[in-house]
């Protein structure tokens, strides 16, 4: 791949159509300065702009027009690439519904911004457009024809033009605002690197081909060759080839197509999260970790010594398990029988985790024996099992308690412990391959204690498409594992067979999972 995966575009799509924003938004005030909001004026003032202040004013235009249109493809790319990873089901509902309706907001402001350069495009796309709003039949008299001839446009009807420009993108950013709200830590910058290089290419467009206007426009001719920006108007040549009530169909089904996709057939979802109170001791990590502020912290409720205790809304809830690895109470180390953490999955409990590890890593054999963690969205683990290798698949790999990594490492159930997932940055749970990673780390609460030997842990973040990259990690793992021979923690001889301790595992019957 070209880019590293900080540094992919790809993955920081929602946060580029924010900066395009930014940048859209800054130009367009400078712009603003010089503009003149009447007929004969607008035309002349933007010419000015363009081409006797060319050094600043043209720059601002064509960073306006350029960042525009790059704000509809990192939209669109955005959309398609929530829909193809699967995003845009179950309670994340909302997240595409304000989106839907954010792409209404993000067209009418750009087309809005057509009129105002007042050249021959403007005059089409003020004709065109006002035609296809007299296609739904509900204005008295026929907007149209106010670009029909000299004297039916006035300066007011311009002025609400400029002010309807500047009005629509503010409600887009509120919308922006709104899409975002339910999804704690939403990106809405992209990283420095890629900031830098999108204002670089945006400048260098801008003098190699600087936004143009199409001469005047003259509401006593008919406006025949324009170049249309297929980034805004490319349903317009349909309004004359069709009829506006075709694209009015076009566009309303469309519309509707998109808004009921979250409710078409769907993989099952897995339930929400349950907190214990008993087990809970209202730490918070939980809800600093959750990536869909599905937790909240309120005052304690069934007087235990603690200010607050963990509250999971099940209508935000993806069942990622997230807050499971974050939560300090859900160590395999604990005793079997006590072994209900503060917050718990109930598709795979703590304990079950416990019980699957066990079952899977006791047939191993050999110095290589690994355990892998994985999860339900990264690569398919069933073809990596054999009598040396191990695998268990989680919600997310967020959901993995760093304590688990110590156990399976420190009671000797496997020779080394390989994590895999999501690809890094793209994390089908938006931050379970970043919480782990600070985990490991020790950036983030729960730590990977310190004894844990770092040359037997290792991290494939591959994706479910490259399996082939994932078998050769393992293999590399392996023969590193072979290298470094049997753990011995202090320097002692493992013991021959992990110690069974006798209070744990009573009346266990272990399943390979
Ligand atoms: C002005 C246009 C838009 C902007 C600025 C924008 C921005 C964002 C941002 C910043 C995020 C958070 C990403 C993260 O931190 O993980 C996000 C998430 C999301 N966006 Fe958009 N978006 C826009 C339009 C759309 C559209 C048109 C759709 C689809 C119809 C859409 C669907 C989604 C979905 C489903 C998520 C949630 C992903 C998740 O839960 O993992 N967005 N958007
Ligand atoms: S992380 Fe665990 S102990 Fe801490 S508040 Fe959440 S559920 Fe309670
Ligand atoms: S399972 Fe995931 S979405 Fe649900 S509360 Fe835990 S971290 Fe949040």
């Amino acid at each position: 791949m070209a880019f590293g995966p900080k540094i992919n575009p790809l993955y920081h799509l929602g946060a580029l159509s924010f900066f395009f924003f930014w940048v859209v938004t800054v130009s367009g005030i400078y712009i603003y300065i010089f503009f003149e909001t009447s007929i004969d004026g607008a035309y002349r003032s933007v010419e000015y702009l363009t081409h006797t202040q060319w050094y600043l004013g043209g720059v601002a235009r064509s960073l306006h027009r350029y960042a525009s249109d790059a704000m509809v493809i990192t939209v669109l790319l955005h959309l398609a690439r929530e829909f193809a990873l699967d995003r845009y089901r179950g309670v994340r509902w909302y997240a595409w519904i304000t989106g839907v309706l954010l792409l209404w907001f993000l067209y009418a402001s750009g087309i809005s911004g057509y009129w105002l350069v007042w050249d021959r495009l403007a005059q089409y796309v003020a004709l065109v457009t006002t035609e296809w709003f007299d296609g739904l039949g509900i204005f008295g008299e026929p907007i149209a024809r106010n670009f029909l001839n000299h004297g039916a446009l006035d300066d007011r009807f311009f002025s609400l033009m400029s002010f309807m420009h500047i009005g629509i993108p503010l409600f887009l950013l509120l919308g922006m605002w709104i899409h975002i709200l339910r999804i704690s830590g939403a990106k809405t910058n992209p990283p420095r690197p890629i900031v830098i290089g999108t204002l670089l290419t945006l400048t260098a467009l801008a003098f190699a081909y600087p936004a143009l206007s199409q001469g005047p426009a003259d509401l006593g001719t008919v406006v025949s060759v324009v170049q249309p920006d297929w980034f805004y108007l490319a349903l317009y040549p349909l309004i004359d080839i069709w009829s506006p009530g075709m694209v009015w169909a076009l566009a309303g089904i469309g519309t509707l197509a998109l808004l009921l996709l979250p409710w078409m057939p769907r993989r099952p979802e897995q339930a929400a999260a349950v907190v214990d109170l008993a087990n809970c001791n209202g730490c918070g990590r939980c809800f600093a970790d959750c990536p869909y502020g599905a937790v909240i912290l309120q005052p304690r409720t069934d007087g235990l010594p603690f200010p607050s205790q963990a509250q999971v809304d099940p209508g935000l809830c993806t069942g990622c398990g997230i807050c499971v690895g974050a939560c300090p109470t859900a160590t395999p180390f604990r005793r079997v029988r006590d072994l209900i953490p503060g917050i718990d999955m109930p598709a795979l409990t703590t304990r079950d985790m416990r019980h699957r590890i066990l079952a899977a890593t006791a047939p191993l054999v050999g110095a290589d024996r690994i355990m892998v963690f994985g999860c339900r969205s990264g690569p398919d683990l069933t073809a990596m099992r054999d009598q040396g290798v191990a695998a268990l698949s989680l919600p997310c790999i967020g959901a993995l308690p760093p304590s688990f990594i110590d156990f399976v490492i420190s009671r000797h159930h496997a020779d080394g412990v390989l994590l895999t997932g999501c690809v890094a940055g793209d994390c089908y749970q938006r931050l379970g391959v970043q919480w782990t990673e600070q985990r490991l780390q020790g950036q983030r609460d729960p730590y990977l204690r310190g004894r844990v030997p770092r040359e037997r842990l290792a991290t494939a973040w591959v994706g479910p498409a490259d399996q082939a990259k994932l078998a050769r990690e393992l293999a590399a793992f392996r023969e590193r594992l072979r290298r470094l021979g049997p753990y011995r923690r202090g320097g002692n001889p493992p013991p021959a067979a992990p110690a069974p301790d006798p209070r744990e595992d009573r009346n266990v019957t272990y399943r390979v999972g």
